[in-house]
């Protein structure tokens, strides 16, 4: 391993840019900066080791510039998938504590609010949906509070009279995921990482050769290797492991072997960001409904979100998706009507066939460990999606399932 002191030697004299395109070699490369691969690289340049992480604009600019930053492992959750939840259980017991060690290496704030949820149900069916949310939840030592629509309306006044009923979830906190991806990059910047915005990864780099068709490479008995990436400026990256933190475009990375792959798809959410200019107080805790939620800052400003579409990579705002979420919202917290509108967006949410990440190294395949598919979760899974990867660094097997080779071709066993 090339030793950080080292590393930071060199990169005081290497200019951000170069015309010619010698190869650098690093411990770790992380495609991508969205919260997966900043906290990939925060972690592993903490552990020592020398990082690059690269990304095609802006740090964060993607996903995570869109996230409305809830820690809701249960109310997120889909009962069908309980490893998942369990994850995520662990993933909000760990925020606290990743919070205030983010804080304290980036020197700024993460906005952390423990203020929990309250799920609200408009009508009988959406009623019996949360004692069915309430029994799950239960079952995994997590208790949330049945109220009656008096009790709820006493946490949270501005609540339509309307309400049928609620549950708290006491332990349903939120992030300003903006914040916290600039802490991220700052943690990691501070730890020793060198993180180059404005640079598109165009290819894996495979035994030091480009495979632009993603064949597989057939070296006699060799086990392929991910040995970094070409940039599409040309420069080439290389380094001992590779991060693939793209996103919803992770699938798409050329040059990597069908035994590595995972499939991708976008799944849109547009939302919107809204003002009190009368400060906070409409709402303190995150209100959640069938079909989006309401999530306050400590500023009076409020996110509302999200629709759920599969359009493919359109990122258009669109006048349907935004009434809908207003008509939705309006109906159990009237007042937001009320407040200016500050930004309408769209974002994609990476998500694998079966709706969980893939965190760990593939079957098959040396040099490369995936971050990514989070799908809904992707600020509630930060904490330990840098642990994964640690782990995968240490040669640690990744958690089954979560592990990429469940999506593996049929012919990565013959590579396995
Ligand atoms: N985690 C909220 C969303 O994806 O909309």
């Amino acid at each position: 391993m090339t030793r950080r002191a080292d590393r930071q030697q060199l990169i005081r004299i290497m200019p951000a840019k170069r015309d010619h395109t010698p190869t650098d070699t690093f411990d770790v490369l992380v495609a991508g900066g969205g919260v997966a691969g900043l906290v990939a690289a925060w972690r592993a340049a903490q552990a020592g080791r020398a990082v690059c992480l690269v990304d095609r604009g802006e740090l964060g600019a993607g996903a995570s510039h869109v996230a409305a930053g809830m820690l809701a492992p249960v109310t997120e959750a889909d009962p069908r998938e309980p490893a998942l939840l369990e994850l995520g259980l662990e993933a909000a017991w760990r925020w606290p504590g990743f919070a205030e060690e983010l804080e304290s290496a980036a020197g700024m704030g993460v906005a952390l609010r423990r203020t929990g949820s309250l799920v609200v149900a408009r009508d009988r069916d959406e009623a019996e949906a949360l004692d069915r949310v309430r029994e799950v939840a239960a079952g995994l030592g997590v208790t949330m509070e049945r109220l009656l629509p008096s009790a709820a309306r006493r946490l949270e006044p501005a609540l339509a009279p309307t309400v049928r009923l609620a549950l708290h979830a006491p332990d349903d906190h939120s992030v300003d995921p903006r914040l916290i991806t600039a802490a991220l990059a700052e943690a990691a910047r501070r730890a020793g990482a060198v993180l180059r915005c404005g640079e598109e990864v165009g290819e894996a780099l495979i035994d030091g050769a480009v495979v632009s068709n993603g064949r597989e490479p057939t070296a006699d008995g060799d086990r392929p290797r991910i040995t970094g990436l070409r940039l599409t400026s040309g420069e080439r990256l290389t380094a001992t492991d590779t991060v693939v933190a793209l996103g919803a475009w992770a699938g798409d990375l050329p040059g990597l072997p069908s035994a590595a792959r995972v499939p991708m798809r976008p799944v849109k959410g547009q939302l919107l960001r809204l003002r009190d200019p009368e400060g906070p107080g409409l709402i303190e805790r995150t209100v959640r409904f069938e079909g989006g939620y309401l999530v306050p800052r400590a500023d009076g400003r409020y996110v509302l979100g999200a629709t759920q579409e599969e359009r493919g990579f359109d990122t258009t705002v669109t006048a349907g998706g935004l009434y809908e979420l207003l008509r939705d919202a309006s109906e159990l917290v009237p007042g937001v009507l009320e407040l200016e509108l500050e930004e309408a967006i769209a974002g994609l949410r990476p998500a694998t066939p079966d709706n969980a990440p893939v965190l760990g190294r593939p079957r098959g395949v040396d040099g490369l460990i995936w971050a990514g598919g989070h799908h809904r979760n992707g600020v509630l899974l930060a904490p330990v999606t840098g642990d994964a990867v640690l782990r995968a660094l240490d040669g640690e097997p990744a958690a089954p399932a979560f592990a990429p080779a469940r999506f593996a071709h049929a012919d990565a066993e013959a590579l396995a």
